[in-house]
């Protein structure tokens, strides 16, 4: 069974009544974030219960030391984590000389979380009685500004019930924060100043070894009543702590409030000699503007972003909210503000992943971005690695390549490799693939060439040229093999031929050789650029053009499927229906040498291929592929359920591909995987997006046009969205009797439905079923 507190709405996450087991699981869940940092739903206040702090800032790492038994060879040094910063969220309060702890009141009822994704804040509230039975009413409100985003505010709300109490609240900025995934238990942060006035305060630290500089700040404002009190705090500072405490007595019924605001300036984006004037200024402009207008912006700014993202669902509360929460956690993360950051799989809603970029961004988010936000913040994405090429290739020669070749990194942070497990820094090569798909994807979506002559080609010259390294001639099978790899499947290590690896080489040497004669043809500077730059000779475009002609694929006749790799069929082929449910997850129940040795597939893999160059395969191919795969496939990768979901729903199995879409869409909110408290996982919720609008919409763009084949699924009234499309904005209405498409911006667009060309204009298009 998977988790079921969460209570449905179409516009909020809301849990009501209190249970100490939930706390980790609902501080991932409620978490917020702005693009810059993000922090987990942790209280205010001192919680002595079972908690996972963390609050995080984008593009700010630091190089963990690795840990592992047996060193090989090509591992590098370090893993790097996206670091748990200094923490200003922190109120410590106390009521009549009693500290307030949750765990350990006499009483907490009316316990209520909610998480408002249409606005953009989080708020929670209890009424509690505490040991000295003095019982308080709480609500505190929380934001990270979109607006202005080195700065979160809070309101917290204190009223006495039952008793006049005299109440001190003590904000404070503790900077004596570690990692709980520390491998060594490494102190990650410097303190380098503490600096602070009669209401603000902050201090500056250093991140160890990578040196980014962090002030993280805090300016309070108190009133009773509404009435802004005056009154000066005690102040207390330690080597990595300072709060402030002021205490009021406060007569029953009578309300007071602190408004705090915090947040980090980071050396990132400011000098570092000017960061401490900078978070100063920052945190002076909030609490000028303060927390109410600061908020009103925040509602404006996420309405902004509802706009054009939003999916509405009509007839399914619980698809509704899930959809919701998936593109409200993906904004949170990434915006596409700055090309320096990416999309970490876990966000800022955890440690695990290290915050750090995946292949999951080019495979996974691209098409979510492109499409709700436009063709720049998709470059931008590109370009990320565009300028990692050079620590691509010195990756690939460190392993043994040469002439170029670049083999990009399963983790990064700056470009260079952090993961060290050999069967996935050496041998989860597929990544590299993806690479010069998002470019491929990024040119068919936005019809934008011009990024291949400017910067995709050296991309794609370089991974093809690894590709063409990496595969081997047997002599035995007269073709080109690639041994020892492991593919999306993470339950299968060091297999040969796994098919969509295979597939993805043979596809990456063959789109950069058509590209070559593109640019050859359309962009002859660029060409002589590249061509010299890159060192290209005619005798290596021949030896590619071997490779991709001659790639081996194993293939069994007798189901007429592509085998996921060499050797597939020799497994013990027992279906999943066939095992106790009590064994899954199996990541979490067997050994890992009995993982390996089952036919159980992790995630997508040879169906990932199928989704990705599904042209290239007849429906009646996709169908064997899938009844085969399908019952074999745990999903216990969050990235797994959406691809299945599409690939049902290109199949016309609408019952299946619903299925699928729930677990995607709800992986977290009801916690399938049973790893939530962890951190939720962001990067597959843009699989949720293209589990709908991919799946359910059929959209795929066919020779330059966007195409759709609209299904419903039978428990839904309605669904709705719109499509950035080439500087039009094309909304989608999808019913049980018809479709309507409507331009929302630009003159006409012509488009395909099931198959039939439709011109649609600025007053609504309909085509019945
Ligand atoms: C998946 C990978 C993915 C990573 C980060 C793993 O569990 O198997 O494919 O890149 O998570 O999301």
């Amino acid at each position: 069974m998977h988790q079921d507190y969460i209570k449905a709405a179409k516009w909020s996450i809301l849990e009501e009544g209190f249970d100490n087991d939930r706390i980790k699981s609902s501080e991932s869940l409620f978490s917020i974030g702005n693009g810059a940092m993000g922090q987990r739903a942790n209280f205010e206040e001192d919680y002595s219960g079972d908690t996972f702090q963390g609050s995080y800032i984008a593009g700010i790492y630091y190089p963990d030391k690795t840990r592992v038994g047996w060193w090989k060879n090509g591992y590098p040094e370090y893993f790097a984590k996206v670091l748990n910063a200094p923490n200003w969220i922190g109120i410590k309060v106390s009521v009549n000389g009693e500290n307030l702890d949750l765990n350990t009141c006499k009483s907490v009822t009316e316990f209520k979380r909610e998480l408002n994704m249409k606005e953009g804040w989080y708020q929670r509230s209890f009424t509690a009685t505490l040991p000295n039975n003095i019982t308080i009413k709480v609500q505190s409100t929380r934001f990270l500004s979109l607006d202005l985003d080195e700065i979160g505010a809070i309101r917290y709300n204190i009223t006495p019930i039952n008793a006049e109490a005299e109440i001190s609240l003590s904000p404070y900025i503790d900077a004596d924060i570690t990692n709980e995934d520390s491998n060594w238990d490494d102190q990650f942060w410097e303190i380098l100043t503490i600096e602070n006035d009669a209401n603000g305060a902050l201090i500056s630290t250093r991140t160890l070894k990578t040196d980014f500089h962090v002030a993280t700040g805090m300016i309070n404002r108190l009133s009773l009543n509404n009435e802004e009190l005056n009154i000066s705090a005690k102040q207390s500072t330690s080597a990595n702590k300072i709060s402030f405490t002021y205490t009021v007595s406060v007569s029953k019924e009578n309300t007071l409030t602190l408004d705090k605001f915090g947040g980090y300036t980071v050396s990132t984006n400011h000098k570092k000699n000017k960061l401490n004037k900078a978070s100063k200024a920052a945190l002076q402009k909030a609490f000028t503007i303060g927390f109410e207008k600061l908020l009103k912006q925040q509602k404006k700014d996420w309405k902004a972003i509802w706009d054009m993202a939003d999916i509405e669902i009509e007839g399914d509360l619980k698809a509704q909210q899930g959809i919701r929460f998936n593109i409200f956690q993906l904004n949170q993360t990434y915006l596409g503000k700055d090309a320096r950051l990416n999309i970490g799989p876990k966000g800022f809603t955890g440690e695990k992943y290290g915050g750090s970029t995946y292949w999951d961004t080019e495979a996974y988010c691209l098409p979510f971005y492109m499409s709700t936000k436009n063709q720049e913040v998709a470059k931008s994405l590109l370009t990320y690695r565009y300028q990692h090429l050079d620590k691509a290739i010195e990756n690939a020669e460190k392993l043994g390549f040469s002439n170029g070749a670049a083999l990009y990194p399963m983790v990064t942070m700056n470009g260079e490799e952090c993961h060290n497990e050999w069967e996935i820094t050496f041998e989860e090569i597929h990544r590299n693939g993806a690479m010069t798909y998002a470019i491929y994807n990024y040119v068919k979506y936005t019809g934008d060439f011009s990024y291949i002559p400017e910067k995709g080609l050296e991309v794609m010259i370089a991974i093809a040229r690894f590709w063409q390294q990496r595969a081997n001639f047997s002599s035995e099978r007269g073709k080109y093999v690639i041994l020892g790899v492991t593919g999306p499947n993470e339950y299968e290590n060091n297999v040969n031929n796994n098919h969509y690896t295979n597939y993805l080489a043979k596809w990456c040497i063959e789109y950069c050789l058509q590209a070559i004669d593109k640019v050859k043809l359309e962009y002859a500077s660029d060409y002589n650029r590249i061509w010299k730059a890159t060192n290209l000779s005619d005798i290596e475009l021949t030896k590619w053009e071997d490779v991709a002609k001659n790639m081996y694929f194993p293939y069994c006749e007798k189901y007429q499927v592509y085998l996921q790799q060499d050797g597939f069929l020799d497994k013990d082929l027992i279906t999943l229906n066939n095992l106790d449910t009590a064994e899954r997850p199996i990541n979490q129940k067997w050994s890992w040498d009995r993982i390996l040795r089952s036919p159980y597939i992790k995630q997508a893999d040879t169906l990932q291929g199928m989704y990705m160059f599904d042209d290239e395969y007849s429906r009646e191919e996709l169908k064997r592929h899938f009844d085969f795969y399908e019952p074999f496939t745990v999903h216990e990768s969050s990235l797994s359920p959406c691809v299945h979901s599409i690939i049902a729903a290109r199949l016309g199995n609408m019952d299946q591909a619903y299925e699928f879409y729930l677990r995607t869409s709800r992986l977290d909110l009801d916690d399938y995987n049973k790893e939530v408290e962890e951190g939720c996982h962001i990067t597959s919720m843009a699989g949720t997006w293209m589990s709908i609008v991919e799946g359910f919409g059929g959209m795929k763009v066919i020779d330059n046009k966007l195409s759709f084949v609209p299904q419903i699924p039978k428990q839904w009234k309605s669904y709705s969205f719109k499509i950035n499309f080439r500087g039009n904005v094309l909304q989608i209405n999808v019913s049980k009797k018809e479709t309507t498409f409507n331009l929302i911006k630009g003159d006409s667009l012509t488009i395909l439905v099931n198959g039939n060309v439709l011109k649609v204009t600025d007053h609504k298009e309909i085509v019945s079923f």
